[in-house]
């Protein structure tokens, strides 16, 4: 058996004597010649000249160091080494062929993979646009990965996924490009029985009387939240810490506290679910998402499709968030407009 380590014709694992001098055009030649039977008729089809073929197929069978071709016959047949040497061309041959055809189905998004990091909050519009994505490139293999901003910014940084949605990246520090994206309107939930729901304009300073649920150390909204109090020299009344926005709303319903949360949060209840919008001034906090890349990697076809897919999903989100809103904003209206009832 030959020690391929030991052997100085063998580098890598490959034989260095036909790798540096074996050619495609030879291989390219001599299946040619052997599939046809004739060097006029290889030099004719491969659009060469006589002698290009026959030096070629020359140099070849010096560098195989065996004969390739039982020249005896009136066809050229090939010898067993030819044999040889023509089936593991056709084998490469082959192999070349079905790269090319994966490479064209990437490029034609027929097959492919995505990988999207979306942070904690964009999960109540990102499945839907990856769904409907699914549906057009039924091929294409999808991860979603969400979990919030901190360990977003982690996954950005080891080059996790292909692309992320968070809020507000900062581009530089994190070496990405990013592109605006639908709104991301901050609110503050209270249950629908809570005194504050009757009130409007309320200040913030009215607000941080009230006990408040937070999101973990490490979430966007917590960041938010805590800049804009601290803008205002406030401190909020943290009565409870919780790592998703589905518990916040339920300790909210729970009537253990408000909370300063995505509108988002609430579309799929829209308007008619347990918990109200409260009417606080400043309030809502418009805020963005962002589509973002890593800078340093080349996007994907699939990737660049996911980013312009995503854009057109922009409007209806907004238009979405638009209607929530004026739908808490006619409550507050027709609560207003109502007569005080007397306690
Ligand atoms: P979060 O981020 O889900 O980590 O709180 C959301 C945001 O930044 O808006």
């Amino acid at each position: 058996m030959i020690n391929n380590d030991a052997n100085p014709r063998f580098k890598g694992g490959l034989p260095d004597y036909l790798i540096r001098h074996v050619t495609f055009r030879q291989m390219q030649i001599f299946e040619a010649i052997v599939r046809l039977g004739s060097f006029t008729r290889a030099a004719e089809e491969l659009f060469l000249t006589q002698p290009t073929v026959s030096t070629q197929f020359k140099k070849l069978s010096d560098t195989m160091e065996l004969p390739l071709l039982d020249q005896s016959a009136r066809q050229f047949k090939p010898t067993e080494a030819g044999e040889e040497l023509y089936q593991t061309i056709r084998k490469i041959f082959d192999s070349l062929a079905d790269l090319d055809t994966r490479l064209a189905e990437l490029k034609g998004l027929r097959r492919g993979r995505l990988r999207l990091g979306v942070i904690t909050t964009a999960k109540y519009f990102a499945p839907e646009i990856l769904g409907d994505f699914c549906r057009q490139y039924p091929g294409v293999d999808v991860a979603l990965k969400v979990t919030n901003r901190d360990r977003i910014f982690q996954r950005i940084h080891e080059n996790e996924d292909d692309v992320y949605i968070l809020g507000q990246p900062s581009e530089k520090e994190l070496g990405v490009k990013s592109y605006p994206f639908a709104p991301n309107p901050m609110v503050v939930i209270a249950a629908k029985d809570h005194p504050l729901c009757a009130e409007s304009d309320i200040s913030l300073a009215r607000l941080v009387k009230e006990p408040f649920i937070s999101r973990e150390v490490g979430s966007g909204i917590r960041d938010t939240a805590m800049k804009m109090f601290a803008a205002h020299g406030l401190i909020p009344n943290i009565r409870m810490e919780l790592g998703s926005n589905e518990a916040i709303k339920h300790a909210v319903v729970g009537g253990l506290g408000v909370a300063l949360l995505s509108l988002h949060t609430l579309s799929l209840e829209g308007a008619d679910g347990p918990v109200d919008v409260l009417d606080v001034k400043g309030f809502p906090i418009e805020r963005k998402w962002y589509l973002v890349h890593s800078k340093d990697k080349e996007l994907s076809p699939i990737a660049r499709a996911f980013l312009e897919f995503a854009m057109t999903k922009e409007a209806p989100i907004r238009a979405h968030m638009a209607d929530l809103l004026e739908k808490f904003s006619k409550r507050h209206r027709r609560r207003r407009a109502a007569p005080k009832r007397k306690t």
